[in-house]
């Protein structure tokens, strides 16, 4: 892992492999630290920059190499246009950096704190933006691969002033929190379903827990639990895989008196449909089928440390969606920890019955919001793409501040409607609900049956179905595998509260 780190001092004086500067896009010149690099250099990364034209455009670079001094390379960033500036462009430019300091092999790369001059960031904004950008940039998953990816030794962040380096480091220490909740959770999605099991992410459970000296309580409810709390969709689901399922209620107690929220995951660790199979291509990525799980056990990893005021509950209901002798049958009715049947049409539709039992279960904690996050439906995908996740909720308020907080961290949502109208398409002719519910708005009416299991609660509901693995890079800093995608987002909302 390389190091990161902050220093007071001027950038055209530092020993480096690599110098970075920035600039935006259509900007006249440059400002700040940059000018002073192009002056000590007389003027040449202006002269390259209008030679190659370069724009500034948003994830662009041009490697400047000075033929005389000390250093070797300059790396001019674009910041994109200016008045479109914000954290997602210093993630951007940073993970920019690493992938170009790492493709040529460098040691010590030194760069300009992107945005907090003329961007109007904050150092802490920016630092903590800058961060994450470059942790999440160098991740890669290469457990299982013979040769590990390489990386650079340190990435020095300069600033002018001795106060900027103090605030910086505020967001120096929330950036790396924020990264390694997402890095906690894209490892969880990379892990092959054969090595993560429900069992395998009660014990990363566990582990947080204990980690976190006390701060962090959890429960885990096995099969004999489950039955005896009547959590008939979870088992209905579990049923024909020879792994065990388990509910997991993690607490997190922030200050006493203040409000509390439930944080549940759709946990199924490998979705084949069960006997209604899913095509073979279909079936390739299904290990991240957790994602909404990791996302809440990377959030959790982060919590103790990051103290958010509310008290956190973090509830998953795991399983493995198999077909087999003893599977769940297309026809057959399952009835739901809080006492509603469930006709299973379809079994590949598990991640909606398993959700009725830890949306039932989060309820019963009785906190002030609920927010699921799912890999619910490919429909979601249809409507809103790889990289957009579906938002739905009954409670305008808690809609909005998810929304910020998933701006603040660059993740993308895009609310869809509870629409009332297509409630009807949930009935069943055997029981009180069917899993499945006609051809067309799936993300929607998959929503709609969630809201059958949160009651009055003001709750909201992200179907990450899409941005939650990247089957081709989705940004500068996300390139293949699991995202992380939600763990940012609700830090940042947790800590707004
Ligand atoms: N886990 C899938 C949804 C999914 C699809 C997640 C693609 C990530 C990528 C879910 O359990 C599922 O299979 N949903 C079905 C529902 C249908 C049978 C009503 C779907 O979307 O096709
Ligand atoms: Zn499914
Ligand atoms: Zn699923």
């Amino acid at each position: 892992m390389m190091e990161i780190s902050l220093l007071k001092g001027r950038l055209e004086e530092q020993k480096a492999d690599m110098l970075v500067v920035n600039m935006f896009e259509g900007a006249k010149g440059f400002g700040g630290a940059a000018k002073a690099v192009d002056e000590a250099f007389d003027g040449l990364i202006v002269k390259i920059a209008k030679e190659e034209s370069f724009s500034g455009e948003r994830g662009s670079a041009l490697l400047v190499r000075p033929h005389e001094g000390s250093v070797r390379r300059i790396l001019l960033v674009g910041l994109g246009k200016q008045d479109a500036f914000n954290e997602e462009a210093v993630r951007v430019a940073a993970a920019v950096t690493v992938e170009k300091a790492r493709a040529l092999k460098l040691k010590r790369v030194v760069s300009v704190l992107h945005g907090a001059g003329n961007g109007g960031l904050s150092p802490k904004r920016a630092m903590q933006a800058l961060v994450e950008g470059a942790r999440l940039a160098e991740y890669g998953f290469d457990k299982y691969k013979s040769k590990k990816n390489g990386t650079i030794d340190s990435l020095v962040v300069v600033v002018r002033q001795a106060r900027t380096v103090q605030q910086a480091e505020a967001g120096q220490e929330l950036g790396e929190r924020f990264a390694q909740a997402a890095i906690y959770a894209r490892d969880l999605v990379n892990e092959p379903a054969a090595h993560m099991h429900p069992a395998d992410l009660v014990a990363r459970a566990q582990e947080i827990a204990k980690a976190s000296r006390g701060k962090i309580r959890v429960r885990v409810f096995d099969r004999v639990a489950l039955e005896k709390m009547g959590a008939g969709g979870v088992l209905a689901v579990a049923q024909g895989s020879d792994a065990e399922p388990y509910l997991v209620h993690m607490t997190y107690r922030g200050a006493p008196g203040k409000k509390s929220v439930a944080i549940v995951g759709k946990a199924i660790t490998f979705d084949s449909g069960g006997l209604s199979l899913k095509p073979a291509d279909s079936m390739m990525t299904m290990k991240c089928d957790m994602a909404g799980a990791a996302a809440v056990l990377g959030a959790f990893s982060q919590i103790a440390a990051l103290k958010p005021k509310t008290v956190v509950h973090g509830i998953f209901a795991a399983a493995e969606n198999m077909p087999s002798g003893k599977a769940i049958r297309p026809g057959d009715v399952a009835r739901a920890m809080n006492g509603k049947t469930i006709e299973i049409l379809n079994t590949d539709a598990e991640g909606r019955v398993t959700l009725a039992d830890s949306l039932t279960y989060a309820v019963r904690q009785k906190p002030d919001a609920i927010v699921d996050l799912a890999t619910l439906t490919g429909a979601c995908m249809v409507a809103l793409g790889e990289e957009v996740s579906g938002l739905m909720s009954n409670a305008p308020k808690l809609a909005q501040d998810l929304l910020m907080a998933a701006a603040r961290a660059g993740e993308k949502f895009w609310e869809l409607p509870l629409e009332k109208n297509y409630k009807p398409l949930l009935k069943s002719e055997v029981a009180d609900l069917k899993n499945i519910a006609g051809k067309y708005g799936g993300a929607l009416t998959a929503g709609l049956f969630l809201e059958e299991f949160v009651g009055e609660t003001p709750w909201a509901h992200l179907d990450i179905a899409g941005p939650s693995f990247a089957e081709r890079p989705m940004n500068a800093y996300t390139k293949h595998g699991g995202t992380g995608f939600g763990a940012r987002t609700l830090l940042e909302w947790l800590r707004s509260m």
